[in-house]
């Protein structure tokens, strides 16, 4: 009889996803299995021991029955294609993939009795704000909440790394000095700005940071 512990993630192909399954298939008495629309496509990019892979799609609640099934604990790292620009037309919206999905799983995960629910949040996530995007992090919260199962919300600001979009975007431009510096709007509590970060991602970020420096110092004062 299997005895190790199941965890279900959604979102584990992605790019926070990806590390949290990293970690989780390392922990002796646990197995992973991943939710995702192409689960042939996501285990040839995680080829990890403890690991297993199942197609589910968070906007189709059939799909999600059976992917949980077993699991103890539930995480959802997901967010729509395209993000965070949204394709009403392609049904790619806060509204029906972020929130839309984070109830399906919810409902799924009630009926699979699974004990706990982690969900990545935002920092800016608030039902009251008029960004769709903020409002649907709020609404998704309280959803939670309200669900009756134990939980676990986390609210990271920007996450970056090796693999991240945003963060290498800007560091690009700003490596192809089209721009020096980049400015951060905002007065409320939600706009400051918190990382979550692992040591090893600090170490890449600060040795990229600093060879580019050295070279910005060296162009100015080449003695
Ligand atoms: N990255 C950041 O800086 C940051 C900051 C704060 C909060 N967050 C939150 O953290 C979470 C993860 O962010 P991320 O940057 O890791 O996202 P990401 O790299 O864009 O990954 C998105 C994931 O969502 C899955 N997905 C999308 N649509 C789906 C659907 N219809 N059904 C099933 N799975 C679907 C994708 O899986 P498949 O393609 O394999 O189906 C993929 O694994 C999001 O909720 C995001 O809002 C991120």
């Amino acid at each position: 009889m299997e005895d190790r512990k199941l965890i279900a993630i959604a979102g584990g192909s992605g790019f926070i996803g990806r590390a949290i399954v990293g970690r989780l298939s390392q922990i002796p008495g646990l197995r992973v299995r991943v939710l995702s629309r192409n689960p042939d496509k996501a285990r040839a990019t995680l080829p990890l021991p403890n690991t297993e892979f199942i197609r589910a799609e968070i906007t189709d609640p059939a799909t999600l029955g059976p992917a949980l099934a077993g699991a103890v604990a539930l995480v959802n790292a997901t967010q729509f294609d395209g993000y965070p620009v949204e394709n009403p037309r392609k049904g790619l919206t806060f509204e029906r993939v972020d929130y839309g999905g984070t109830v399906a799983l919810l409902k799924a995960a009630t009926c699979a009795a699974v004990g706990h629910f982690l969900y990545l949040s935002g920092a800016a996530a608030d039902e009251n704000s008029t960004h769709p995007g903020f409002h649907f992090k709020g609404r998704s919260e309280r959803a939670i909440r309200e669900s009756g199962i134990p939980y676990t919300i986390f609210r990271p600001s920007l996450v970056y790394g090796p693999e991240d979009r945003v963060l290498n975007t800007l560091l690009n431009c700003s490596s192809s000095r089209q721009f020096s510096s980049f400015p951060v709007a905002g007065d409320r509590p939600s706009n400051r700005c918190w990382s979550m970060t692992s040591p090893r991602v600090s170490r890449w970020h600060w040795a990229r940071a600093r060879k580019r420096s050295t070279r910005l110092l060296k162009s100015v004062d080449p003695s």
